[in-house]
């Protein structure tokens, strides 16, 4: 039979999650370096509502922007069924082998359009979109989800309607949708829906160090771990959760991970990304991003940097 999972049977993969501003080619190919996660996935792609022009030739090229042989699962955010269903159909002639679909997402336009995590304000209608993107999906399929629209257990409910369609694997955000990202992930609700279905789930949400990852691991069953703002505060993560790279980290060796990152970062970005603001602004949204009491005072400074020679140095003064 062919494998239509995005990672091999035996293990237990741990993905990069998909982050809207963040997570590109040149990132991927940063935490693929650093890290090499099991599985990588695309940022959103979006699919407007009615759209005949589809997907834009950015999400194209990210969508075949395979690294190595890491597997890269396109995501799309939309609700129109027709409009779904031909920028699935767009990204598997751009090369892309696995799709996923969002119904996570708390945001904005996303979520008044009834797109992302506004789906599950409206599960009649998920059925039939489902059904009609399995149709035309000729790798895997999966779905990211949050625990519910306001109900923290509404995805047990929904548990059947995937495994009826042939969704391949989930992965849950424990949290709800009007929650957006205060309290904490309840991986309880993770445990519960592991339980409750035949389909790999994978657990994602507050995962910020090797120990949580294996105790979630261990707690919930997941087939898997997906990991966002984590990653992107400590790139080696996931060499952590596997135990190849120490669990924790002195002072003067985050001092270098970090220096390191920034130095790559800014290397694969200027591959992508035209002149110098644009360079800076994307790399920017990356430093927002990262948590760390060592080192606030230097990611300030770079967050503050009026150009890209006081940014570099900013970081190289890292110590
Ligand atoms: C800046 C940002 C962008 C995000 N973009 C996406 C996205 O494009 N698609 C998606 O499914 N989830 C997106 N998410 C949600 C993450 O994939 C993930 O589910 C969430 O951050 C919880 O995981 P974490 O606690 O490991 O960060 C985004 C989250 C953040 C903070």
């Amino acid at each position: 039979m062919t494998q239509i999972l995005p990672w091999p049977a035996e293990i237990k993969p741990l993905m990069l999650a998909p982050m809207q501003g963040l997570t590109n080619r040149a990132f991927r190919a940063v935490i693929i370096g650093t890290s090499r996660p099991d599985v990588v996935f695309t940022e959103f792609m979006r699919v407007r509502l009615g759209s005949k022009k589809g997907l834009s030739k950015v999400d194209k090229v990210e969508a075949a922007s395979h690294n190595g042989d890491v597997p890269l699962v396109a995501q799309l955010i939309g609700r129109d069924p027709d409009a779904l269903v031909a920028a699935a159909k767009e990204a598997q002639q751009a090369g892309a082998r696995h799709l996923n679909i969002n119904m996570g997402c708390p945001y904005g336009r996303m979520n008044s359009n009834s797109a992302g995590g506004a789906l599950l304000k409206d599960p009649q209608s998920i059925p039939v979109t489902l059904e009609r993107l399995r149709r035309e999906i000729k790798g895997s399929f999966s779905v990211k989800l949050r625990a519910g629209y306001d109900d923290p257990r509404q995805a047990l409910d929904l548990l059947p309607i995937f495994e009826d369609i042939g969704i391949d694997f989930i992965i849950i955000h424990p949290r709800t949708v009007i929650q957006k990202f205060t309290g904490l992930a309840d991986h309880r609700i993770t445990a519960e829906l592991v339980s409750a279905t035949r389909l790999p789930v994978i657990a994602n949400g507050d995962i910020m160090t090797a120990a949580d990852g294996r105790q979630i691991l261990v707690e919930t069953k997941a087939a898997g771990l997906m990991l966002g703002r984590g990653a992107i505060t400590d790139p080696l993560l996931f060499e952590r959760i596997r135990g190849n790279c120490p669990a924790e980290m002195s002072r003067p060796d985050r001092a270098l991970e970090l220096k390191s990152y920034i130095r790559e970062l800014l290397e694969r970005y200027q591959e992508i990304f035209q002149g110098e603001d644009q360079i800076l602004r994307k790399t920017k949204e990356v430093i927002s991003f990262i948590e760390d009491p060592w080192f606030e005072k230097y990611l300030k400074k770079m967050r503050r940097a009026a150009d890209l020679t006081k940014f570099a140095a900013h970081a190289e003064s890292i110590a």
